[in-house]
């Protein structure tokens, strides 16, 4: 028996396979397609299975081309399946399912509190300057809170600062510690440990004994200043504290200082500024005056200078001390101070 018969009709069935294939147009079909020849009962597993009944040459000669014809059907069945996988995920784009042009989803991002970022922004502007930024204790003693800063036990001046006082008595019965009531008591804590040049800002938060309303919180922040040197004048004191008042409110700005009372500086005084809002007309933030009250200063008292054991007739220096959250109040035209401590996010969000 020849065996041209049989590897005709596997010529055959190869081509019909691959026909039948190429016009497969789905998964499900070329899935059909496998099992119709290459499954278990398929055609050309049936061809391999009945070379056993051929003689051994013709077993030989036709077990090869059967071979050959499988290992073609699997390599075009893996470029078929290949082929409808990518169609697939093409059409799936083409639908728009996947958007990639579709706007993000925005992330939520925290921002700094308004308090910290004013405060930054006072402490940048007179670093500016050649200012250093330092910081202190909140719980402070009555020594650098009052008595160094000339005010001594029975000073009336002390009615200025109402005082939260720690319940701690010493050995003649006095209370020597408090919140500090202001950041002034740090002018002391710096001239003590150090020698002139001094010119540094103290930003950190104070305390007073005090009920709250629109303008007044028991617990604020302050930024203090100390500038002593060899010949420092009022008038340094002005260009510098001028100066300040063009970074924060703009360069048109102008300045006003009059006379006021702290006992730590002589001469005392508060220091406005013309009104950013109306321009010195009269409003409702500068309440008519056409000028806004942002801080006090003065020439630090000789007295002060001395307690620390400067010499007072060689160094002179001007001091001030500012409330940051009333310059944000101002800039921002915030009406209650106490928003800033209120953690309402519909509030904060906004800066
Ligand atoms: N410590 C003062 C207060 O809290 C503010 C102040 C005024 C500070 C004049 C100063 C200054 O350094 O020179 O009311």
């Amino acid at each position: 028996m020849t065996v041209d018969p049989l590897i005709r009709s596997l010529e055959e069935l190869q081509a019909r396979a691959l026909q039948e294939l190429s016009a497969s147009p789905s998964a499900d079909s070329v899935e059909r397609w496998r099992v119709a020849y290459l499954g278990r009962k398929g055609h050309l597993t049936l061809v391999l299975r009945g070379l056993g009944s051929l003689a051994p040459e013709e077993r030989r000669a036709v077990g090869a081309a059967a071979n050959r014809v499988k290992a073609l059907l699997e390599e075009s069945l893996a470029r078929a399946e290949e082929a409808i996988k990518s169609a697939e995920l093409h059409a799936l784009a083409e639908q728009g399912r996947l958007d990639v042009t579709l706007p993000g989803r925005p992330v939520p991002l925290g921002r700094l509190h308004p308090t910290t970022q004013i405060v930054r922004e006072i402490c940048a502007a007179f670093v500016s300057m050649g200012f250093q930024v330092v910081e202190g204790p909140e719980v402070e003693w009555d020594r650098y809170n009052f008595e160094m800063l000339n005010i001594p036990k029975d000073h009336p001046a002390r009615d200025m600062w109402d005082t939260f006082w720690i319940d701690r008595v010493d050995e003649h019965g006095e209370r020597p510690m408090l919140l500090r009531t202001h950041t002034s008591p740090m002018q002391i804590r710096i001239m003590e440990s150090t020698r002139p040049p001094v010119r540094v800002v103290v930003p950190g938060k104070c305390y007073r004994y005090e009920a709250t309303d629109a303008t007044h919180e028991s617990q604020f922040y302050q930024v203090e200043g100390l500038a002593v040197d060899d010949g420092i004048t009022f008038a340094d004191m002005k260009g510098t504290l001028y100066e300040f008042a063009r970074l924060l409110f703009g360069s048109e700005r102008r300045v006003r200082f009059r006379c006021d009372y702290f006992p730590f500086v002589e001469p005392g005084a508060e220091m406005s500024i013309d009104c950013f809002a109306c321009n010195g007309q009269g409003c409702r933030i500068c309440k008519g005056t056409g000028w806004i009250e942002i801080m006090g200063a003065g020439m630090v008292n000789p007295r002060v200078l001395e307690g620390v054991g400067y010499d007072s007739s060689k160094y002179t220096g001007f001091a001030f001390g500012l409330g940051p959250e009333r310059i944000a109040m101002l800039k921002h035209g915030i009406d209650d101070i106490r928003l800033f401590y209120s953690n309402d996010l519909r509030f904060l969000g906004q800066f």
